[in-house]
């Protein structure tokens, strides 16, 4: 395998060593709550229950695989990400993460704005009513009818990705008799994941506009002569699963220094920055991410000395984070199919799903935690791979994990933070339906995005 360096992040990507998996946790039924969402416990009979729910029921009634979300603590890692920002900064939900019309309902009713980076996500957002001026439009080839779209419904800024966009949403927008807010994405030469960055003179990816070599600057130009546009400001986006801040203030330093240039040649101060998003959550029970006001500090602080350093008025700053709100709110209720001991090796646990519903091991070498949800148990742990019923050997949902010996088909089993990436990169393969996204809350569940049933596949094949 060649993968090395990942978007998910570098212990993410390659594959992991022999033996790198931890010693079994002391205690297997325990529920480490940085890795569960917020309302997660165990109820006197040891069933796991999330607002109050038993998952045996949540089975019963939804059926398996289900992903479960918590939707108190959705709106409340949304708030503390709101509260930790301000009234000063605007916090952008990047989309892609997971979006369904109650999320969009969620976010604007806890006041945050909306990334959005295809047409389907902008039609899903404007469907449950986010206001226009609240989402940003992403992505580095979005095609003409989305931008008519977008500039049409009033969008409040859309972030341009190239020189050839440039001159098409300025064109669309001129043509629809709008001036368009904008922002240009650059790409400063820092990647970003879990616990290291880059910092290298160039960036070898599709995304923005490189300030090597003074292409985002030539970009800065062209966008401030053309009439279809106002340029509001400079995007960067460095990475994903980040815990360390040090790439951010690399980044910072970088934008700061383009926004002094552009100061300096055109007279203007442009009064936005946008630093993306890709904060690190827990997948593990060794991840330890930092909490939305401790971001918030380091972040504006880090902007605030820059632009001090460079006389330049500190810009409003907006984030996008959308794994870190969405992530560890929900997890994934699977029921074990078969239990397969292969002597001297692991036990092969499979589930009634699998790569369809969660790509991230399979494409990253993720790493996932997973527990005895139906009941407890004191049998000795026993080293598993929690595979899914896809024809692909490398259908892994969590490479390897302890799970008590007595696991036998028909237990159900959870895998937290499952909340972003997971539904939102969810297949078809095998002709799997995907799982239901079911709301949790107070005692009560919904189904805020149904399974797919044959039916749904066979009205695509027209035959
Ligand atoms: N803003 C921009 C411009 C982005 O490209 C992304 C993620 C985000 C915000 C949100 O990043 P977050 O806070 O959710 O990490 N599918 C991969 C990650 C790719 C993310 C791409 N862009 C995964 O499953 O880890």
């Amino acid at each position: 395998m060649s993968r090395s360096a990942h978007p998910a992040g570098p212990r993410h990507a390659d594959v992991l060593p022999e033996g790198h998996y931890a010693a079994p946790p002391a205690d297997l039924n325990a529920l480490d709550a940085k890795v569960w969402a917020q309302t997660v416990t165990r109820d006197a009979d040891g069933v796991l229950t999330v607002a109050g729910l038993r998952v045996t029921d949540l089975a019963e009634q939804y059926g398996t695989p289900a992903y479960i979300l918590d939707e108190a603590d959705f709106r409340s890692r949304a708030r503390a990400w709101r509260t930790a920002f301000g009234t000063d900064a605007d916090v952008f939900y990047a989309g892609k993460a997971f979006l369904s019309r109650a999320v969009v309902r969620w976010l604007h009713e806890e006041a945050l704005n909306l990334d959005v980076c295809s047409g389907g996500e902008l039609a899903t957002a404007l469907s449950a009513g986010m206001p226009a001026d609240r989402i940003a439009f992403h992505g580095n080839n979005k095609s003409t009818e989305e931008i008519r779209r977008a500039v049409e419904a009033g969008v409040g800024r859309i972030v341009l990705d190239s020189f050839q966009e440039i001159v098409r949403v300025a064109h669309i927008a001129q043509s629809l008799g709008k001036r368009q807010r904008v922002q240009i994405r650059i790409t400063v030469g820092v990647e970003a994941h879990t616990h290291e960055f880059i910092a290298t003179a160039h960036e070898d990816q599709k995304f923005g506009i490189p300030l090597a070599g003074g292409q985002a600057a030539e970009a800065v130009r062209r966008a401030l002569q053309l009439d279809g546009l106002e340029l509001i400001g400079i995007h960067s986006h460095i990475g994903s699963q980040i815990f360390d801040m040090s790439g951010f203030e690399v980044a910072a330093h970088r934008v700061v220094g383009l926004l002094k240039d552009i100061r300096d040649e055109h007279g203007v101060e442009l009064p936005e920055i946008d630093l993306g998003g890709g904060l690190g959550i827990a997948y593990t029970s060794d991840d330890d991410p930092r909490e939305p006001h401790e971001i918030a500090k380091a972040l504006s602080e880090i902007v605030t000395r820059e632009c001090e350093a460079a006389r330049l008025a500190t810009p409003r700053i907006s984030v996008e984070p959308g794994r870190a709100i969405v992530g560890p709110t929900a997890f994934t209720l699977y029921e074990v199919g078969t239990v397969k001991p292969l002597d001297g090796l692991r036990t092969y646990v499979s589930v009634d799903g699998g790569m369809s519903d969660n790509i991230r091991t399979a494409l990253y070498d993720a790493e996932y935690s997973v527990a005895l949800a139906s009941r407890t148990s004191d049998a000795e742990p026993m080293l598993s791979r929690v595979v899914g019923k896809h024809c692909e050997s490398g259908d892994i949902v969590v490479r390897d994990a302890f799970l008590p010996a007595d696991l036998a088909p028909g237990d159900l089993i959870a895998v937290p933070a499952t909340g972003a990436y997971c539904r939102s990169m969810a297949s078809n393969y095998n002709h799997v339906l995907r799982p239901p996204v079911v709301a949790v809350k107070d005692g009560e569940a919904r189904v805020i995005v149904r399974r797919e049933t044959e039916e749904d596949l066979l009205r695509l094949d027209v035959g």
